[in-house]
């Protein structure tokens, strides 16, 4: 479904990811796991399309997404929800779930809102507050609600668990299974390797903005629990 070879990113003189290659399968969670500074969020970054890349190939779906629009990129069915979650504070909740799936029609909007809600309680019980209220945790399901409501086939989600207690990993992580269980494909980043793997197929760990390690989620807890990563 998304195959990234050989990827470079660069930030002005800087390297943020050097010869990068992934693959991921319909129907598969993919961890990547790394330290501050791996890479991760350069790399998911690039695949959506915010941030551009020096060199190497993205295909989703078996399409070139380099000369491609981040917008366009989202409407050939990738959703994103970014590290640190980015809601708009001063919007509702609704609002922020709806402009995730800005410019597709009212309707399939309305249709992808109630189809969530009845996913995410939350989503109805404070559906007129202002997101900047929500606590962390409860932000994050409005990200990721925001990110699922253009119906995308492809997740990217980066840091789901950034400064949540455990109660809200476990609940964030409940709700990635229900998307999971719904047949969305993920992509996901994570410094907490041990929660994400839970969740994961596979993954790869990064290091100074290459991949250093392949494997099934068994085998990168192995070498995550070597290389302290957990
Ligand atoms: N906009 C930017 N301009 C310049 N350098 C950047 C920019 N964004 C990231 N970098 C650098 O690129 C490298 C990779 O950063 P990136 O944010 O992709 O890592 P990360 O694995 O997501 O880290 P974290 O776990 O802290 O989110 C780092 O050295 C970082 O300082
Ligand atoms: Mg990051």
């Amino acid at each position: 479904m998304l195959k990234v070879d050989n990827l470079h990113v660069r930030y002005g003189g800087i390297g943020a990811l050097r010869d990068v290659s992934l693959n991921v399968a319909v129907g598969e969670t993919v961890l990547l796991i790394g330290a501050n500074g791996a890479g991760k969020s350069s790399l998911i970054n690039a695949i959506i399309g915010l941030v551009p890349t020096s060199g190497g190939t993205i295909r989703f779906n078996e399409r070139e997404l380099v000369p491609i629009s981040c917008a366009e990129r989202a409407r050939s069915g990738i959703g994103y929800s970014p590290e640190g979650r980015c809601v708009f504070p001063s919007m509702s909740v609704t609002d922020n779930v709806l402009c995730g799936a800005f410019g597709r029609g009212r309707k399939r909007q309305l249709q992808a809102l109630d189809w969530l809600k009845s996913i995410f309680p939350l989503l109805a019980d404070r559906a007129g507050q202002p997101a900047g209220q929500l606590s962390g945790g409860e932000q994050q399901i409005v990200a990721l609600a925001r990110a699922m409501c253009s119906l995308p086939t492809l997740l990217l989600l980066d840091e789901p668990f950034l400064g949540l207690a455990p109660i809200w990993i476990s609940r964030i992580s409940n709700a990635i299974r229900e998307l999971q269980r719904r047949g969305t494909t993920i992509l996901m980043t994570e410094q907490m390797a041990r929660p994400a793997l839970k969740l994961a197929n596979r993954g790869y760990i990064m290091r100074s903005g290459e991949i250093r390690r392949a494997g099934t989620a068994v085998e990168i807890r192995d070498l995550a629990l070597a290389e302290e990563y957990l």
